[in-house]
């Protein structure tokens, strides 16, 4: 994929639906009784994956573009597959659907592609065996063999990662446990689980001690009910559109119905402390996930600020760092992100493959252990690795639109496993 610098960019578009609220609607849907329409279900591979699971699970779900419609079989209505779940790439998949399978009284293997494999499963591991599921691994990766449980045993969890995939897992099995299963998170993570059990029905608790800590109670043998869900659209996948605004003068951007759960949207807070100017339409809260137009306006260099991100505010951005990285390279003193290993561990090791491109462009970083430093940088167009990573290849993209020059994207087709169509949609609002 090629892609040439641009003056400015201008427009009005949307962005697929959330993938992380996606995968919870899908999955939790499965586990209601009763019918639950989906609409704006996220295009893209990784969400497909999870459909695909579900299907293999008995799950009986028609497609008709992004509408999904899933016909629940309840906490315990699951079938045994007969052959291994593949989830593809996609961490949400296999994390959350273990949590479900742990509770079914049943032989199943969850596996993925060559990048799951390496992703770590032992945070899931541990507090599974300790509900009484029974996971077989390679040595904490997939394939698990997960010997499931019913009912399981109530635990209260308190997670040494900062993880949703993790609070979610657990929150999943706790539906099929006796009593009421409790999971601790020293650092809020995104809370759409939370809120799609809400929407469907259970009992949950969600309290904050007295050390600040988020507490989330979920009552066993629950029972669910299958209901509309309109997933907003992705924040993470808006977040290339407004950086690249941001970076260009004279930017004017709209995307549309953009899903803004304080637990998610950090990124806006971020952007606006950067020195970035964005405006919301008056969001639309009565929804369980509000939602807005965001619109951005680019007035150049000289209006940015640099900036760090540091401690809980890296887990409120993990999926934003790339991109962030890249807007570094227009702030006056840079960008500096720590606290940051959990990137090394994402679809790629995403602190080298950000380094190794930003050198490759001619900017200026330095690479620690836990995160990077980027000063501004006059970027030049360069040949990118995508290693394969989604957000790699779209957040570099971007960077080609502020290169001087040609810049061209290897592997440029992950970015399907979020946002199909993502390339032709950027270079819809360039101008030149
Ligand atoms: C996600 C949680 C995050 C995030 C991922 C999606 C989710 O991962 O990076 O893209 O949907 O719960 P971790 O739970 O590993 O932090």
């Amino acid at each position: 994929m090629i892609v040439r610098k641009a003056k400015s960019i201008s427009g009005s578009i949307i962005v697929p639906g959330d993938k992380s609220i996606s995968h919870r609607a899908a999955i939790i849907a499965a586990m209601a009784e009763g019918e639950s329409v989906i609409e704006n279900y996220a295009a893209g591979e990784d969400c497909a994956s999870t459909l695909r699971c579900l299907r293999q699970l008995g799950v009986d779900i028609e497609q008709s573009g992004t509408s999904v419609t899933v016909h629940g079989v309840g906490i315990t209505g699951f079938r045994k597959p007969s052959e291994p779940l593949d989830c593809g790439n996609s961490g949400t998949t296999m994390r959350l659907l273990a949590g479900l399978l742990a509770g079914q009284g049943f032989e199943s293997v969850l596996t993925g592609d060559e990048s799951l494999r390496h992703r770590p499963m032992e945070r899931i591991i541990e507090p599974l065996n300790q509900m009484g599921a029974e996971i077989g691994s390679n040595d904490g990766f997939a394939p698990l063999t997960i010997r499931g449980q019913n009912p399981l045993r109530a635990i209260s969890y308190e997670m040494p990662v900062a993880s949703a995939q993790v609070k979610s897992c657990v929150l999943l099995a706790g539906l099929n446990a006796s009593g009421n299963t409790t999971v601790i998170e020293l650092l809020q993570t995104r809370d759409h689980t939370e809120r799609m059990l809400r929407w469907l029905g259970p009992d949950l608790k969600v309290s904050a001690d007295s050390d600040r800590n988020n507490s989330i109670e979920v009552v066993g043998s629950s029972t669910l009910r299958g209901r509309e869900i309109c997933v907003p659209g992705d924040i993470s996948s808006a977040a290339f559109f407004m950086v690249a605004a941001a970076g260009l003068v004279d930017a004017r951007i709209k995307i549309r119905y953009v899903g803004i759960n304080g637990t998610r949207a950090y990124l806006l807070e971020k952007l606006r402390s950067l020195g970035v100017y964005i405006r919301l339409n008056p969001e639309n809260d009565s929804y369980f996930e509000p939602a807005t137009d965001i619109r951005v306006h680019g007035l150049g260099m000289s209006s940015l600020k640099s900036g760090t991100v540091f401690g809980s505010e890296t887990a409120r951005l993990i999926d934003e760092i790339p991109i962030l990285a890249v807007l570094g390279t227009r702030l006056p003193g840079g960008i500096e992100i720590r606290d940051a290993k959990e990137l090394r561990i994402k679809e790629t090791d995403r602190i080298t493959a950000i380094v190794e491109n930003l050198k490759r462009m001619n900017a200026t970083v330095e690479e620690f252990d836990d995160g990077f430093r980027v000063w501004k940088s006059e970027l030049k167009g360069a040949e990118i690795d995508s290693f394969g990573d989604h957000r790699i290849a779209m957040a570099f993209a971007v960077a080609g639109l502020f290169a001087k020059g040609e810049t061209t994207i290897r592997n440029p087709e992950c970015a399907d496993i979020s946002f199909p169509g993502f390339y032709e949609r950027l270079e819809s609002v360039v101008k030149r």
